[in-house]
């Protein structure tokens, strides 16, 4: 017997079902990559499969398009987004959005050299209208195209006190222009493109601690200066030991942001394991991780829509940064392995996402014949499944549909004398329904897809080619899939 747990398994992939749910996929990527389409299309297509959004991971960083005073590099940019207002690029015609990362990065080995070289002879008012400049050229060139930007990265240092405001570090801006620098920042960006969504992100900020609250601080007071900022990025860089629970400090960190009127998102999510040359060393850590990284979805499911996006720090182990990051200790990070293969990750994801109903009690009508609904019949040894017209209002009308969490639902009838809707036959040519204890069984265990409106199908668990539908006029069963309205069901609350 394969003991391999049995999962969901969605032919639409992060993307589709992430949109349903309200919480937009994204992850980082290299520009150079796409546009290479490297690995024989794999990288393309999986970002294409997968994601709403994307984040280049170092395209649009200072160090890379800033060159020289009014000295801009601009190409890659520029095939990702256009280069004049009404011109396109790869993004928008592949329907994704961006995530410009970083306007701001505040550390000084993040920040342009020749900018630093000058630092001596540039007054703070010069140095100002530098920013302006950058900020202005960057953010008005992509303009309308960037929907979020990460107008300041990093300003807050981890340690417990030094004695500048908001514990900011010292860096090139600060020395310059003092707190000032991050109100600037925001206040240009804001000029450049007023529909931009304006972030301020770090690390080490997912929790109550210190720096969190620091960062709290901190962007209170740039609003409070008139400037215009809308959330706050956390960038999640964490390790396997890390627990993310309901109620937890994490939740009480996001819904502290939420009560201040601050949006947030995970924008550099990956989680490191022990490695050895590459792989992981102990094989139980790629479930320890897939279940981490469910954790966060559900965090970011429930703070939706004030999470705005759930994003990592790239999706295929063949390019993370967390190996070098840790000298090769760490790594595997992400949600696909070094081929691109989906790891429990993705899978605990994916099925976290398959969850598109509130648990309730819910009556369900055939999209053919709205007036009708499913019904049981328990009478003695018979136990029957099928549909019926009338007002729908007995209990043996109704059911119970409640998550299992595990990719799956349950369907409990109201009717006394019945369970738990079941399968059988399920590979049979046309299989059968009834009701049955409840037993975990996996033909009790439903699939359910949305499309939208309250109209779902269900498929059984095991058998996810096949769909349960009406197979004539009056009679319900298990059939194989075929798009039409025989397998939509319309679900009302009750
Ligand atoms: C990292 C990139 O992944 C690397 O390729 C690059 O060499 C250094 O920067 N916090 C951030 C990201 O805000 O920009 C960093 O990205 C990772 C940590």
């Amino acid at each position: 017997m394969n003991s391999a747990p049995v999962r969901a398994i969605d032919p639409f992939g992060l993307r589709a079902s992430s949109a349903l749910r309200g919480v937009l996929f994204g992850t980082a990527a290299s520009i150079n990559n796409l546009r290479k389409d490297i690995d024989g299309g794999q990288y393309n297509s999986f970002i294409k499969k997968n994601y709403h959004v994307i984040e280049p991971e170092n395209d649009f960083k200072p160090m890379k398009l800033w060159r020289g005073i009014n000295n801009y590099s601009w190409i890659d940019c520029d095939w990702l987004l256009g280069s004049t207002p009404n011109s396109t690029g790869w993004a928008q015609q592949n329907g994704m959005q961006i995530r410009g990362h970083t306007l701001v990065w505040a550390q000084d080995k993040y920040t342009p050299d020749w900018l630093l070289k000058q630092e001596s002879s540039l007054s703070s008012d010069k140095v100002k209208l530098l920013l302006s400049d950058y900020i202005h050229a960057v953010v008005g060139r992509y303009r309308s195209k960037v929907l979020w930007w990460d107008v300041v990265n990093e300003a807050v240092e981890d340690s417990k006190n030094n004695s500048r405001p908001f514990n900011l570090r010292d860096c090139f801006w600060y020395r310059k222009l003092g707190q000032d620098f991050v109100k600037y920042a925001f206040m240009f960006a804001h000029q450049a493109d007023p529909q931009a969504q304006l972030y301020y992100n770090d690390y080490n900020n997912e929790d109550m601690g210190s720096k969190s609250s620091r960062v709290l601080e901190l962007i209170k007071w740039v609003r409070s200066q008139g400037a215009t900022i809308h959330g706050v990025g956390m960038q999640w860089h964490i390790r396997i030991s890390r627990t993310v629970n309901p109620g937890d400090q994490h939740y009480q960190n996001a819904q502290r942001l939420i009560d201040n009127d601050f949006d947030f998102m995970v924008t550099e999510l990956d989680v490191a394991i022990p490695i050895n040359a590459g792989n992981p060393r102990d094989p139980n850590d790629l479930e320890r991780q897939g279940r981490l990284y469910r954790a966060l979805l559900k965090y970011a499911l429930h703070f939706s829509p004030r999470c705005r996006a759930l994003i990592t720090w790239g999706f295929t182990d063949r390019y993370s940064w967390v190996p070098a990051f840790y000298n090769n200790t760490e790594g595997a990070a992400l949600p696909s392995d070094s081929n691109y293969q989906l790891k429990p990750a993705y899978m605990q994801m994916q099925e976290e996402l398959a969850r598109v109903l509130p648990d309730g009690i819910y009556r369900l009508a055939p999209k053919s014949q709205p007036d009708k609904c499913l019904s049981t019949y328990v009478n003695g040894n018979v136990s029957r499944v099928q549909l019926e017209s009338g007002g729908c209002n007995s209990a043996h009308q109704k059911w119970n549909i409640s998550w299992l969490d595990n990719g799956t639902y349950r369907l409990s009838s109201q009717n006394a004398n019945a369970s738990a809707l079941t399968a059988y036959n399920v590979t049979a040519k046309t299989g059968g329904v009834q009701t049955n204890n409840w037993s975990s069984n996996v033909n009790q265990e439903w699939v359910l897809s949305s499309y939208g409106n309250n109209v779902f199908r269900f498929r059984p668990r095991n058998a996810w080619w096949r769909v349960f539908a009406l197979h004539d006029t009056s009679n319900v069963g298990i059939v194989d899939f075929v798009q039409n309205d025989a397998l939509r069901w319309i679900l009302t609350k009750v």
